[in-house]
């Protein structure tokens, strides 16, 4: 498929129009479609769901389940499978919360150096609060997980274990398929954050068998504000919710509450409306583009990007194998802030830091990165400007 068209798709381009954009794995830009599906919300059926008896706030509830709907489908689960948050970083602090009742003294929890720290931090706190142990799957020579490797951490005190899907800074796609099954032939539950593989892989989680699965909206072209967490239908009935309050419950009478159904139960006070319509539409978006077409010219940009930077002396690329589009890299001796502003007076957009990832960071043994992540709408010149500008960069620090 040919993306040549596709800016026209993104209103920003319209009113910036020598935008470099290369910070999608912050957050992805959003199309029309999205924009005009939340403003036919606010502007035609704007009211509250599941509380008001009239046709407006049917309507609204109608479009607030097709959301939820499209998601099931996305990922290949049941319409109760699937509880909105408001971010990924809700989503995975939900889920580690409401498994904490399970987690014993000298239980243990494996995780990884790759994960950004939403994956990681609710259970190091968790882990410290209940003197379990957190484990980490030793990663290879080139910073991946491998399948190997994390035989050596399993132990029949593992509890669960909480894994990226793609790691935001060396993009690397992690064996999970493999691990998991690995995990149930010992009873463990295994948490995985997709929010840098929702935009890039078809995701089943049938297939794949994970008993979490959390993305946000806002790196798949949907609004911020909005994020989703899939669960076993199994295993979420037998959790109590975090939250309570409003329209998570059937009945209330003194001292007692009566809990709603899944996945309404763990959906307490008016929800992100707007925002899950917006997504269920961003996702409808991507599946028109394709995701096998967004993938193979996501690679075709990453190679070429990558033939363009192996030519340049003076910088270090940490991710030249990367199963997605982002490169993290330095321009040799220069501090990643000091080197992005050039990118910056370029109008070129990356993200320079750790990336809210600083364990990954500290075993690359560097302060941070630059990083560039493409996407769809980027397009060969947007690659051009950005070589140009590392060049530029790299020429402009051998002075001193
Ligand atoms: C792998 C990964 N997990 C979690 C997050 C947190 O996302 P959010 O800020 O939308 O909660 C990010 C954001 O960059 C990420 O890349």
């Amino acid at each position: 498929m040919d993306f040549k068209d596709i800016r026209k798709e993104f209103p920003i381009y319209q009113n910036i129009p020598n935008l470099v954009y290369l910070d999608s794995g912050a957050t992805a830009l959003k199309p029309k479609c999205v924009l005009d599906k939340m403003n036919e919300y606010y502007t035609t059926y704007g009211v509250n769901i599941h509380r008001g008896v009239y046709a407006l706030s049917y309507q609204a509830t109608d479009e607030y389940d097709k959301a939820r709907e499209i998601v099931s489908k996305f990922i290949n689960c049941d319409f109760k499978e699937v509880v909105f948050t408001k971010n990924v970083s809700d989503a995975l602090n939900k889920i580690c919360l409401m498994l904490e009742n399970d987690l014993q003294e000298n239980d243990e929890v494996i995780t990884s150096e790759l994960e950004h720290h939403s994956s990681v931090l609710p259970w190091m706190k968790v882990c410290q609060r209940k003197n379990a142990k957190l484990k980490y799957i030793p990663l290879n020579e080139e910073g991946r997980i491998t399948v190997e490797n994390f035989k050596k951490v399993l132990t029949d005190k593992t509890k669960y274990i909480a894994l990226t899907l793609v790691s935001n800074v060396m993009g690397y796609l992690t064996p999970i398929k493999e691990i998991i099954e690995l995990a149930h032939q010992r009873n463990i539950m295994v948490i995985v954050d997709a929010a840098q593989a929702i935009q890039h892989f078809s995701i089943d989680v049938r297939d794949l068998d994970c008993d979490f699965l959390a993305f946000s909206g806002h790196k798949a072209m949907g609004p911020t504000g909005i994020g989703v967490f899939y669960g076993k239908k199994k295993i979420l009935k037998q959790l109590q919710p975090i939250d309570f309050g409003g329209d998570m419950n059937e009945e209330v009478d003194l001292y007692n509450v009566d809990i709603k159904d899944i996945p309404y139960r763990f959906e307490t006070g008016t929800p992100p409306i707007a925002e899950a319509i917006g997504l269920g539409r961003a996702l409808e978006f991507l599946l028109e583009l394709g995701l096998d077409n967004i993938q193979k010219y996501e690679k075709e940009l990453h190679s070429y990007a990558l033939s363009k930077l192996d030519q340049i002396e003076g910088i270090t690329i940490y991710n030249k194998s990367s199963d997605v589009g982002i490169i993290s890299f330095n321009i040799d001796g220069v501090h990643p802030h000091d080197a992005a502003t050039f990118f910056d007076e370029a109008s070129i957009c990356l993200r320079a830091g750790h990336h809210c990832a600083q364990l990954i960071t500290k075993w690359l043994k560097c302060v941070g990165t630059l990083r560039a992540s493409l996407y769809v709408y980027n397009t060969y010149e947007d690659i051009d400007k950005f070589i140009e500008v590392v060049k530029q960069t790299v020429d402009f620090f051998k002075q001193f």
